[in-house]
């Protein structure tokens, strides 16, 4: 078969890798891909949101199987401008459509659908700008923290979390009135604060089936103890301690499936990841968003968990026979360390030679934002390099992936030493 991986950072660098080693694949292309795709694949110059030129390269190189990584393409609708094709007939696009991608594009739309099917989440209620007085008083009912939500996707920096009652007023005024987050604040979705511990659960369906995957804890902020800005991933361990086989029944019966039961009632066209972000409190699960794809960093530690071969679940959905095929998940644990530019989440300088990538032993390098320039990989992009590593418990991984991270060298880079160390069980005492 031959494949198209759409993205450019270590999530497609993961996805890419792990397909790179099925016997059923013929070509792999990566567009645009990174220097480390480069390696295992073929990288396209293709910007994915043009659709029409995804498609003639789709028709040029007879492309079986489109796996899109990011959000963007499948919000702005490539899997409708695909099914709308017949000469995409052949081609199988992983990902949902337009509406479908609403659960992550939207949401207030995600909202209601965990409404409407029983799916736990916080209480909430979604304002636009004509509803703002009714948007104070709804804040002045709840208890501080206030979570406040911009409707649309806002690069990860639409979840604003304020202690102070006119604070928060404040800035829902200035979201609404359109200053803060532009479009995507045109509504805004004010919910109740959930206390507990967060666990990212990935599955695959073909929208009638669907098969688990591992599941993921990522860590989002930039200093060490969960400090400073929100970042994209600084690193991520799979599996999760607190992630016991009865929180996982609670997680199976009272989200997983009453999730792929609501795509189904509501007609929804929905194929590919679905990516549940959790907040475990008091034993439950509640849905605090949904994303309809992977996570990154997460890919970086869920896939190399998978035994399976991930181009045979694509294989199913194309076919419709998801539900026959297995999932064999590596027992061993899996961490990743995310080596990043100085300065990210705010300024960074690229361009920066990579050096040490050699040396590494043991662990797996995935590229996330780096490029090949003059024979050398330099750096690219905020986040760097996720170095991961598959051991038998989570603290020899963890040691292994700091020792290479150690060894590659780039100026000014930086990363988290404290990846893991929460969920990590104690040590015995000799
Ligand atoms: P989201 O983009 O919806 O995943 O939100 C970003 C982050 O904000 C989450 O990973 C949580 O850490 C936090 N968050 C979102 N909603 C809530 C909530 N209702 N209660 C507590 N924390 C939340
Ligand atoms: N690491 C979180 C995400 O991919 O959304």
């Amino acid at each position: 078969m031959n494949v198209l991986v759409l993205g450019s950072g270590g999530r497609e660098h993961a996805i890419s890798w792990k397909l790179a080693q099925s016997s059923q694949l013929n070509k792999l292309y990566v567009a645009p891909g990174n220097a480390g795709t480069g390696e295992i694949a073929d990288n396209v110059d293709l910007d994915m949101m043009d659709f029409d030129a995804v498609k003639h390269f789709v028709l040029e190189n007879a492309i079986d199987i489109v796996v899109v990584g990011p959000e963007a393409p499948l919000v702005e609708g490539i899997q409708d401008y695909f099914l709308a094709d017949p000469l995409l007939s052949k081609t199988t696009l992983i990902g949902p459509d337009k509406k479908a991608a609403k659960l992550e594009g939207s949401k207030e739309f995600a909202k209601r659908f965990m409404d409407r099917h029983n799916i736990p989440t916080a209480k909430y209620q979604s304002f636009s700008k004509s509803t703002l007085s009714k948007g104070y008083v709804f804040l002045e009912k709840l208890k501080p923290p206030y979570v406040l939500k911009c409707d649309g996707l806002a690069a990860g920096k639409g979840v604003l979390i304020i202690e102070d009652l006119q604070e928060a007023k404040d800035k829902l005024k200035s979201i609404l009135q359109g200053n803060a987050f532009g479009k995507a604040g045109s509504k805004v979705v004010i919910e109740e604060f959930l206390k507990g511990i967060e666990v990212s659960m990935f599955v695959i369906t073909d929208g009638e089936s669907y098969k688990i995957l591992p599941e993921a804890k990522d860590y989002k902020r930039i200093g060490e103890g969960d400090t400073g800005l929100n970042t994209g991933g600084m690193g991520a361990v799979s599996p999760v301690s607190f992630v016991n086989p009865e929180f996982m029944e609670k997680v199976k019966n009272q989200v997983i499936i009453p999730t792929i039961k609501g795509i189904k009632k509501d007609g929804l066209n929905y194929n590919g990841f679905i990516f549940f972000g959790l907040i475990k409190v008091s034993g439950d699960p509640y849905v605090i968003e949904y994303n309809c794809r992977l996570g990154d960093p997460e890919a970086e530690v869920i896939i190399p968990r998978i035994k399976s071969d991930l181009l045979h679940y694509f294989e199913g959905i194309a076919s419709g026979t998801l539900s026959e095929c297995d999932v064999e998940i590596d027992e061993r644990a899996a961490a990743t360390v995310m080596m990043v530019s100085g300065g990210y989440p705010e300024k960074y300088e690229s361009g920066k030679e990579i050096t040490g990538l050699g040396k590494v032993t043991g662990s797996v390098v995935f590229h996330s934002g780096t490029k090949e320039k003059d024979g050398k990989v330099v750096t690219a992009g905020g986040r760097v390099l996720a170095v991961t590593t598959l051991a038998s418990d989570l603290e020899t991984a963890l040691t292994k992936s700091y020792a290479n991270a150690d060894s590659i060298g780039f100026d000014k880079k930086y990363f988290r030493r404290d990846i893991g160390a929460d969920v990590m069980k104690p040590k015995q005492k000799a």
